[in-house]
Protein backbone atom coordinates (compact mmCIF):
# COMPACT_ATOMS: atom_id res chain seq x y z
CA UNK A 1 0.00 0.00 0.00
CA UNK A 2 0.89 3.26 -0.69
CA UNK A 3 2.54 5.25 2.39
CA UNK A 4 0.69 8.17 1.59
CA UNK A 5 -2.38 6.88 2.28
CA UNK A 6 -1.23 4.44 5.31
CA UNK A 7 0.08 7.74 6.92
CA UNK A 8 -3.44 9.25 6.10
CA UNK A 9 -5.48 6.03 7.40
CA UNK A 10 -3.54 5.97 10.53
CA UNK A 11 -3.74 9.75 11.53
CA UNK A 12 -7.53 9.76 10.99
CA UNK A 13 -8.22 6.39 12.55
CA UNK A 14 -9.53 5.02 9.04
CA UNK A 15 -9.67 1.12 9.02
CA UNK A 16 -9.69 -0.66 5.90
CA UNK A 17 -7.26 -2.13 3.36
CA UNK A 18 -9.52 -2.82 0.19
CA UNK A 19 -9.13 -1.62 -2.91
CA UNK A 20 -12.27 0.79 -3.29
CA UNK A 21 -11.45 2.16 0.39
CA UNK A 22 -7.88 3.03 -1.10
CA UNK A 23 -8.80 4.69 -3.93
CA UNK A 24 -11.06 7.18 -2.30
CA UNK A 25 -8.68 8.15 0.32
CA UNK A 26 -5.78 8.18 -2.68
CA UNK A 27 -8.45 10.78 -4.69
CA UNK A 28 -8.73 12.79 -1.55
CA UNK A 29 -4.96 13.45 -1.21
CA UNK A 30 -4.41 13.74 -4.70
CA UNK A 31 -7.28 16.39 -4.71
CA UNK A 32 -6.33 18.25 -1.24
CA UNK A 33 -2.89 20.40 -2.31
CA UNK A 34 -5.58 22.08 -5.63
CA UNK A 35 -7.62 24.37 -3.37
CA UNK A 36 -11.10 23.24 -5.19
CA UNK A 37 -14.17 22.67 -3.29
CA UNK A 38 -15.01 18.69 -3.29
CA UNK A 39 -18.47 17.17 -2.51
CA UNK A 40 -17.98 13.82 -1.10
CA UNK A 41 -21.14 11.45 -2.14
CA UNK A 42 -21.52 8.04 -0.44
CA UNK A 43 -24.58 6.12 1.38
CA UNK A 44 -25.57 6.48 5.10
CA UNK A 45 -22.99 5.55 7.29
CA UNK A 46 -20.02 5.00 4.95
CA UNK A 47 -17.60 6.92 6.67
CA UNK A 48 -17.47 10.15 4.81
CA UNK A 49 -17.41 12.95 7.58
CA UNK A 50 -13.38 11.45 8.03
CA UNK A 51 -12.67 12.94 4.43
CA UNK A 52 -13.11 16.72 5.12
CA UNK A 53 -10.42 16.23 7.74
CA UNK A 54 -7.92 14.98 4.53
CA UNK A 55 -8.90 17.80 2.53
CA UNK A 56 -8.15 20.14 5.04
CA UNK A 57 -4.96 18.64 6.52
CA UNK A 58 -2.79 17.97 3.83
CA UNK A 59 -4.28 20.96 1.46
CA UNK A 60 -2.60 24.28 1.77
CA UNK A 61 -4.95 25.65 4.22
CA UNK A 62 -3.78 23.84 7.00
CA UNK A 63 -2.93 26.11 9.12
CA UNK A 64 -5.96 27.09 9.51
CA UNK A 65 -9.57 26.85 10.54
CA UNK A 66 -11.38 24.01 9.31
CA UNK A 67 -14.93 24.58 10.45
CA UNK A 68 -17.80 21.71 10.55
CA UNK A 69 -21.25 22.43 9.73
CA UNK A 70 -24.45 19.93 9.98
CA UNK A 71 -26.18 21.75 7.68
CA UNK A 72 -29.20 18.89 8.49
CA UNK A 73 -29.16 19.76 11.68
CA UNK A 74 -29.40 23.59 12.04
CA UNK A 75 -32.69 24.63 12.55
CA UNK A 76 -34.34 26.23 9.58
CA UNK A 77 -34.65 29.53 11.23
CA UNK A 78 -31.23 29.79 12.35
CA UNK A 79 -29.39 28.52 9.50
CA UNK A 80 -28.57 31.74 7.28
CA UNK A 81 -27.74 33.48 10.68
CA UNK A 82 -25.10 30.41 11.78
CA UNK A 83 -23.72 30.11 8.39
CA UNK A 84 -23.29 34.29 7.58
CA UNK A 85 -23.59 35.57 10.68
CA UNK A 86 -26.10 38.62 11.91
CA UNK A 87 -26.57 41.89 13.48
CA UNK A 88 -27.92 43.64 16.57
CA UNK A 89 -31.76 43.28 16.48
CA UNK A 90 -31.61 41.61 13.11
CA UNK A 91 -34.28 39.50 14.96
CA UNK A 92 -35.93 38.78 18.57
CA UNK A 93 -32.79 37.31 20.53
CA UNK A 94 -30.68 39.17 18.46
CA UNK A 95 -28.63 40.82 21.15
CA UNK A 96 -25.31 41.43 20.04
CA UNK A 97 -23.25 41.29 16.29
CA UNK A 98 -22.47 37.41 15.71
CA UNK A 99 -19.68 36.46 13.09
CA UNK A 100 -21.39 33.20 11.15
CA UNK A 101 -19.08 30.50 10.26
CA UNK A 102 -18.16 31.54 6.55
CA UNK A 103 -16.67 34.42 8.52
CA UNK A 104 -14.91 32.11 11.17
CA UNK A 105 -13.32 29.91 8.32
CA UNK A 106 -11.77 32.84 6.68
CA UNK A 107 -8.99 31.44 5.26
CA UNK A 108 -9.30 27.84 6.10
CA UNK A 109 -12.10 25.35 5.19
CA UNK A 110 -15.81 25.07 6.22
CA UNK A 111 -17.65 21.49 5.86
CA UNK A 112 -20.77 21.30 5.03
CA UNK A 113 -22.02 18.05 5.79
CA UNK A 114 -25.41 16.85 4.32
CA UNK A 115 -25.18 19.93 1.91
CA UNK A 116 -28.26 18.30 0.40
CA UNK A 117 -30.64 19.20 3.29
CA UNK A 118 -30.07 23.09 2.94
CA UNK A 119 -33.32 24.90 1.79
CA UNK A 120 -33.43 27.09 -1.53
CA UNK A 121 -32.90 29.94 -0.19
CA UNK A 122 -29.72 29.30 1.48
CA UNK A 123 -28.64 27.54 -1.15
CA UNK A 124 -28.23 31.08 -3.33
CA UNK A 125 -26.13 32.30 -0.68
CA UNK A 126 -23.84 29.93 -0.65
CA UNK A 127 -23.60 29.97 -4.09
CA UNK A 128 -23.03 33.61 -4.15
CA UNK A 129 -20.18 33.08 -1.20
CA UNK A 130 -18.61 30.30 -3.22
CA UNK A 131 -19.14 32.49 -6.65
CA UNK A 132 -17.62 35.65 -5.30
CA UNK A 133 -16.25 35.30 -1.50
CA UNK A 134 -19.40 37.91 -0.76
CA UNK A 135 -21.65 37.69 2.23
CA UNK A 136 -24.04 39.66 4.03
CA UNK A 137 -25.04 39.12 8.00
CA UNK A 138 -28.52 38.87 8.35
CA UNK A 139 -30.15 42.28 9.58
CA UNK A 140 -27.42 44.26 7.48
CA UNK A 141 -27.02 45.42 3.88
CA UNK A 142 -23.59 45.52 4.42
CA UNK A 143 -20.90 43.30 2.03
CA UNK A 144 -18.68 41.32 4.10
CA UNK A 145 -15.54 39.31 1.78
CA UNK A 146 -14.24 35.93 3.19
CA UNK A 147 -12.12 32.74 1.28
CA UNK A 148 -12.94 29.74 2.37
CA UNK A 149 -12.72 26.50 1.02
CA UNK A 150 -15.76 24.63 1.10
CA UNK A 151 -15.85 20.88 1.09
CA UNK A 152 -19.74 19.23 1.38
CA UNK A 153 -20.68 15.30 2.21
CA UNK A 154 -24.18 14.35 1.41
CA UNK A 155 -25.68 10.59 1.39
CA UNK A 156 -28.44 12.22 -1.09
CA UNK A 157 -28.57 11.70 -4.81
CA UNK A 158 -28.14 15.80 -5.86
CA UNK A 159 -29.15 14.96 -9.04
CA UNK A 160 -32.42 13.80 -8.38
CA UNK A 161 -33.02 16.28 -5.99
CA UNK A 162 -31.95 18.90 -9.05
CA UNK A 163 -34.62 17.43 -10.89
CA UNK A 164 -37.06 17.84 -8.39
CA UNK A 165 -36.14 21.68 -8.23
CA UNK A 166 -34.89 20.86 -4.70
CA UNK A 167 -31.25 21.39 -5.22
CA UNK A 168 -29.73 23.80 -7.76
CA UNK A 169 -27.77 22.90 -10.32
CA UNK A 170 -24.85 26.08 -10.47
CA UNK A 171 -24.47 25.54 -6.85
CA UNK A 172 -23.81 21.87 -7.56
CA UNK A 173 -21.30 22.36 -9.59
CA UNK A 174 -19.69 25.18 -7.78
CA UNK A 175 -19.17 22.11 -5.43
CA UNK A 176 -18.16 19.39 -6.93
CA UNK A 177 -15.00 20.97 -8.61
CA UNK A 178 -14.22 17.14 -7.47
CA UNK A 179 -16.31 14.37 -6.19
CA UNK A 180 -15.00 11.86 -4.01
CA UNK A 181 -17.29 8.19 -3.91
CA UNK A 182 -16.68 6.57 -0.58
CA UNK A 183 -17.40 3.19 -1.29
CA UNK A 184 -20.10 1.56 0.52
CA UNK A 185 -19.63 -2.09 3.05
CA UNK A 186 -20.98 -4.38 0.76
CA UNK A 187 -18.71 -3.27 -1.84
CA UNK A 188 -15.54 -3.89 0.25
CA UNK A 189 -16.26 -7.29 2.37
CA UNK A 190 -12.87 -7.73 3.10
CA UNK A 191 -13.04 -4.39 5.32
CA UNK A 192 -15.68 -5.62 7.52
CA UNK A 193 -13.36 -7.99 9.58
CA UNK A 194 -10.87 -5.46 10.20
CA UNK A 195 -13.69 -3.14 11.34
CA UNK A 196 -15.54 -5.05 13.38
CA UNK A 197 -12.52 -6.12 15.46
CA UNK A 198 -11.34 -2.27 15.51
CA UNK A 199 -14.77 -1.69 17.06
CA UNK A 200 -14.91 -4.61 19.10
CA UNK A 201 -11.29 -3.41 20.94
CA UNK A 202 -13.00 0.13 21.47
CA UNK A 203 -16.25 -0.90 22.59
CA UNK A 204 -14.57 -3.36 25.34
CA UNK A 205 -12.12 -0.58 26.45
CA UNK A 206 -15.01 2.04 26.27
CA UNK A 207 -16.93 -0.17 28.62
CA UNK A 208 -14.88 -2.07 30.44
CA UNK A 209 -16.04 -5.73 29.32
CA UNK A 210 -14.67 -8.62 27.54
CA UNK A 211 -13.49 -7.71 23.68
CA UNK A 212 -16.01 -10.18 21.36
CA UNK A 213 -14.81 -11.79 18.34
CA UNK A 214 -16.01 -13.46 15.65
CA UNK A 215 -15.47 -17.06 14.40
CA UNK A 216 -15.30 -17.97 11.14
CA UNK A 217 -18.81 -18.74 10.53
CA UNK A 218 -19.72 -15.73 11.80
CA UNK A 219 -17.54 -13.90 9.55
CA UNK A 220 -18.82 -15.23 6.76
CA UNK A 221 -22.07 -14.22 7.41
CA UNK A 222 -20.74 -10.32 7.66
CA UNK A 223 -19.68 -10.50 4.92
CA UNK A 224 -22.35 -12.08 3.32
CA UNK A 225 -25.08 -9.27 4.50
CA UNK A 226 -25.20 -6.26 2.55
CA UNK A 227 -25.07 -3.77 5.05
CA UNK A 228 -27.67 -1.06 4.46
CA UNK A 229 -26.57 1.12 7.33
CA UNK A 230 -23.04 0.68 6.41
CA UNK A 231 -20.05 1.27 8.65
CA UNK A 232 -22.15 2.70 11.21
CA UNK A 233 -25.10 0.00 10.82
CA UNK A 234 -21.36 -2.51 11.89
CA UNK A 235 -20.59 -0.42 14.98
CA UNK A 236 -23.82 -0.23 16.37
CA UNK A 237 -24.34 -3.99 15.74
CA UNK A 238 -20.97 -4.25 17.56
CA UNK A 239 -21.85 -1.97 20.20
CA UNK A 240 -24.86 -3.97 20.59
CA UNK A 241 -23.87 -7.47 20.67
CA UNK A 242 -20.79 -6.47 23.10
CA UNK A 243 -23.02 -5.14 25.61
CA UNK A 244 -26.19 -7.13 25.46
CA UNK A 245 -24.88 -10.89 24.61
CA UNK A 246 -23.22 -13.58 26.93
CA UNK A 247 -21.05 -15.54 24.25
CA UNK A 248 -17.95 -13.79 23.62
CA UNK A 249 -17.08 -15.82 20.24
CA UNK A 250 -19.76 -14.31 17.70
CA UNK A 251 -21.03 -17.49 15.61
CA UNK A 252 -23.75 -16.81 12.61
CA UNK A 253 -26.18 -18.13 14.63
CA UNK A 254 -25.87 -15.16 17.18
CA UNK A 255 -25.71 -12.42 14.67
CA UNK A 256 -28.21 -13.94 12.81
CA UNK A 257 -30.41 -12.74 16.22
CA UNK A 258 -29.22 -9.03 15.53
CA UNK A 259 -29.80 -9.23 11.72
CA UNK A 260 -32.93 -10.86 11.28
CA UNK A 261 -32.77 -9.17 7.43
CA UNK A 262 -30.33 -11.15 6.75
CA UNK A 263 -32.16 -13.51 4.55
CA UNK A 264 -33.21 -10.28 2.74
CA UNK A 265 -30.25 -8.48 2.71
CA UNK A 266 -27.78 -11.14 1.29
CA UNK A 267 -25.28 -8.64 -0.55
CA UNK A 268 -25.38 -8.01 -4.33
CA UNK A 269 -21.92 -6.45 -4.57
CA UNK A 270 -19.51 -6.15 -7.23
CA UNK A 271 -21.96 -4.33 -10.13
CA UNK A 272 -20.62 -1.06 -8.64
CA UNK A 273 -16.58 -1.22 -9.18
CA UNK A 274 -13.94 -3.70 -11.00
CA UNK A 275 -15.85 -6.98 -11.08
CA UNK A 276 -13.01 -9.30 -11.59
CA UNK A 277 -9.62 -9.82 -11.06
CA UNK A 278 -7.34 -10.91 -13.43
CA UNK A 279 -6.25 -13.92 -11.68
CA UNK A 280 -10.11 -15.29 -10.40
CA UNK A 281 -12.39 -13.78 -8.39
CA UNK A 282 -14.21 -9.72 -8.36
CA UNK A 283 -15.67 -8.88 -5.65
CA UNK A 284 -19.09 -9.75 -6.40
CA UNK A 285 -17.75 -13.04 -7.47
CA UNK A 286 -17.06 -13.37 -3.76
CA UNK A 287 -19.99 -12.00 -2.96
CA UNK A 288 -21.48 -14.96 -4.71
CA UNK A 289 -19.71 -17.72 -3.47
CA UNK A 290 -20.04 -16.85 0.03
CA UNK A 291 -23.93 -16.68 0.00
CA UNK A 292 -23.21 -20.02 -1.93
CA UNK A 293 -21.45 -21.08 1.22
CA UNK A 294 -23.85 -20.12 3.84
CA UNK A 295 -26.96 -21.33 1.81
CA UNK A 296 -24.69 -24.40 2.37
CA UNK A 297 -24.11 -24.02 6.03
CA UNK A 298 -27.40 -23.70 6.72
CA UNK A 299 -28.73 -26.56 4.49
CA UNK A 300 -26.42 -28.44 6.22
CA UNK A 301 -27.84 -27.26 9.59
CA UNK A 302 -31.04 -28.41 8.55
CA UNK A 303 -30.08 -31.60 8.13
CA UNK A 304 -28.31 -32.11 11.42
CA UNK A 305 -31.53 -30.96 13.29
CA UNK A 306 -33.69 -33.47 11.27
CA UNK A 307 -31.39 -36.01 11.79
CA UNK A 308 -30.96 -34.58 15.31
CA UNK A 309 -27.23 -34.72 15.24
CA UNK A 310 -25.54 -33.18 18.57
CA UNK A 311 -22.62 -30.76 17.75
CA UNK A 312 -20.19 -33.61 19.22
CA UNK A 313 -21.64 -35.55 16.46
CA UNK A 314 -21.42 -33.20 14.21
CA UNK A 315 -18.19 -32.50 14.76
CA UNK A 316 -16.67 -36.14 14.98
CA UNK A 317 -18.60 -37.11 11.31
CA UNK A 318 -16.33 -33.76 9.72
CA UNK A 319 -19.41 -31.47 9.19
CA UNK A 320 -20.29 -28.04 9.72
CA UNK A 321 -17.28 -27.02 11.93
CA UNK A 322 -14.37 -28.83 9.31
CA UNK A 323 -16.53 -27.05 6.38
CA UNK A 324 -15.49 -23.75 7.75
CA UNK A 325 -11.92 -24.66 8.71
CA UNK A 326 -11.26 -26.04 5.55
CA UNK A 327 -13.05 -24.10 2.69
CA UNK A 328 -11.25 -21.19 1.38
CA UNK A 329 -14.10 -18.53 2.00
CA UNK A 330 -11.90 -15.93 4.86
CA UNK A 331 -10.95 -13.19 3.14
CA UNK A 332 -7.56 -14.08 4.38
CA UNK A 333 -7.67 -17.41 2.94
CA UNK A 334 -9.04 -16.43 0.12
CA UNK A 335 -6.81 -13.89 -1.02
CA UNK A 336 -4.13 -16.62 -0.71
CA UNK A 337 -5.85 -18.99 -2.75
CA UNK A 338 -6.92 -16.48 -5.51
CA UNK A 339 -4.13 -17.63 -7.54
CA UNK A 340 -4.96 -21.46 -7.38
CA UNK A 341 -7.87 -21.36 -10.12
CA UNK A 342 -9.74 -24.14 -8.87
CA UNK A 343 -9.91 -25.16 -4.76
CA UNK A 344 -11.13 -28.66 -3.57
CA UNK A 345 -13.88 -28.07 -0.79
CA UNK A 346 -14.37 -30.59 1.89
CA UNK A 347 -17.33 -33.14 0.53
CA UNK A 348 -20.81 -32.62 1.70
CA UNK A 349 -24.34 -33.31 0.45
CA UNK A 350 -25.37 -30.07 -0.72
CA UNK A 351 -28.56 -29.64 -3.13
CA UNK A 352 -28.93 -26.47 -4.86
CA UNK A 353 -31.63 -24.27 -3.22
CA UNK A 354 -34.79 -24.78 -4.54
CA UNK A 355 -34.04 -28.91 -3.91
CA UNK A 356 -34.47 -30.59 -0.60
CA UNK A 357 -30.81 -31.15 1.10
CA UNK A 358 -31.98 -34.36 2.18
CA UNK A 359 -32.20 -37.07 -0.10
CA UNK A 360 -33.98 -39.66 1.21
CA UNK A 361 -34.20 -43.79 1.33
CA UNK A 362 -36.53 -45.83 0.11
CA UNK A 363 -36.67 -46.92 3.59
CA UNK A 364 -37.28 -42.85 4.43
CA UNK A 365 -34.45 -42.39 6.38
CA UNK A 366 -32.09 -39.51 5.57
CA UNK A 367 -28.95 -39.38 4.26
CA UNK A 368 -26.02 -37.31 6.20
CA UNK A 369 -23.55 -35.32 5.04
CA UNK A 370 -20.60 -37.85 4.91
CA UNK A 371 -17.00 -36.56 3.89
CA UNK A 372 -16.72 -39.84 0.92
CA UNK A 373 -19.35 -37.69 -1.26
CA UNK A 374 -18.00 -36.52 -4.28
CA UNK A 375 -15.58 -33.64 -3.63
CA UNK A 376 -16.83 -30.33 -5.03
CA UNK A 377 -14.81 -27.66 -5.68
CA UNK A 378 -15.58 -23.77 -6.02
CA UNK A 379 -15.89 -23.73 -10.14
CA UNK A 380 -18.54 -26.64 -9.67
CA UNK A 381 -20.71 -24.34 -6.73
CA UNK A 382 -20.03 -21.29 -8.97
CA UNK A 383 -21.12 -23.13 -11.64
CA UNK A 384 -24.44 -24.73 -10.24
CA UNK A 385 -25.66 -21.25 -8.37
CA UNK A 386 -25.72 -20.14 -12.02
CA UNK A 387 -27.70 -22.87 -13.53
CA UNK A 388 -29.89 -22.59 -10.51
CA UNK A 389 -29.99 -18.80 -10.75
CA UNK A 390 -30.86 -19.19 -14.48
CA UNK A 391 -33.17 -21.62 -13.91
CA UNK A 392 -35.12 -19.16 -11.25
CA UNK A 393 -35.17 -16.91 -13.69
CA UNK A 394 -36.14 -17.98 -16.45
CA UNK A 395 -32.96 -17.72 -18.16
CA UNK A 396 -33.23 -14.21 -17.66
CA UNK A 397 -29.36 -13.81 -17.60
CA UNK A 398 -29.57 -9.62 -16.40
CA UNK A 399 -32.05 -11.26 -13.55
CA UNK A 400 -29.56 -14.13 -12.56
CA UNK A 401 -26.74 -11.61 -12.63
CA UNK A 402 -28.00 -9.28 -10.36
CA UNK A 403 -29.60 -12.30 -7.52
CA UNK A 404 -25.94 -13.20 -7.67
CA UNK A 405 -24.47 -9.96 -7.23
CA UNK A 406 -22.21 -9.95 -10.47
CA UNK A 407 -22.09 -8.11 -13.42
CA UNK A 408 -24.21 -9.16 -16.41
CA UNK A 409 -20.89 -9.26 -18.32
CA UNK A 410 -19.56 -11.37 -15.81
CA UNK A 411 -22.52 -13.65 -16.37
CA UNK A 412 -21.93 -13.85 -20.29
CA UNK A 413 -18.55 -15.14 -19.58
CA UNK A 414 -18.90 -17.59 -17.17
CA UNK A 415 -21.93 -19.01 -19.05
CA UNK A 416 -19.36 -18.84 -22.08
CA UNK A 417 -16.48 -20.60 -19.28
CA UNK A 418 -18.87 -23.35 -18.24
CA UNK A 419 -20.30 -24.22 -21.56
CA UNK A 420 -24.11 -23.13 -19.70
N1 LIG B 1 -13.08 3.21 7.61
C1 LIG B 1 -13.51 3.49 8.86
N2 LIG B 1 -12.71 3.22 9.91
C2 LIG B 1 -13.13 3.46 11.17
N3 LIG B 1 -14.33 3.97 11.48
C3 LIG B 1 -15.16 4.27 10.47
C4 LIG B 1 -14.80 4.06 9.11
N4 LIG B 1 -15.80 4.44 8.33
C5 LIG B 1 -16.76 4.88 9.14
N5 LIG B 1 -16.39 4.79 10.43
C6 LIG B 1 -17.20 5.14 11.59
O1 LIG B 1 -18.54 4.87 11.23
C7 LIG B 1 -19.41 5.89 11.71
C8 LIG B 1 -20.18 6.49 10.54
O2 LIG B 1 -19.30 7.25 9.73
P1 LIG B 1 -19.69 8.71 9.20
O3 LIG B 1 -20.39 9.47 10.26
O4 LIG B 1 -18.50 9.33 8.59
O5 LIG B 1 -20.74 8.30 8.09
P2 LIG B 1 -21.33 9.21 6.92
O6 LIG B 1 -20.85 8.66 5.64
O7 LIG B 1 -21.06 10.63 7.20
O8 LIG B 1 -22.88 8.88 7.06
P3 LIG B 1 -24.15 9.89 6.93
O9 LIG B 1 -24.35 10.13 5.46
O10 LIG B 1 -25.28 9.09 7.51
O11 LIG B 1 -23.85 11.12 7.70
C9 LIG B 1 -18.55 6.89 12.44
O12 LIG B 1 -18.56 6.56 13.82
C10 LIG B 1 -17.17 6.64 11.86
O13 LIG B 1 -16.16 6.97 12.77
MG1 LIG C 1 -22.20 12.21 7.93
Amino acid sequence: MNNDILTVKQNLGIVGNSLPLQQAVSAALQAAPYDVNVLIVGENGVGKEVFHKILHNYGPRKHNKCIPVNCGALPEGTINSELFGHVKGAFTGAIADRKGYFEEANGGTIFLDEVGELPLETQARLLRVIETGEYKRMGSNEIHKTNVRVVAATNRDLHEAIEKGKFRQDLYYRLAAVTIRVPALRERPEDIHLLFRKFAADVAAKYNCPKISVDDGGRQFLMAYSWPGNVRQLLHLVEEISIVETERVITSEILKKYLPDFESRVTSAGGTHKDSYENGFGPGEKAMLYKVLFEMKQQLEEVRAQLGLSDTTVQSTRPVRQLQQARPVTVDEFEEQEAEEVTTVPSVSYTPASDSPVSTTPSGSASAPTPNNIPRTLEQMEKEAIENALKRNDGNKRKAAEELGISERTIHRKIADYGL
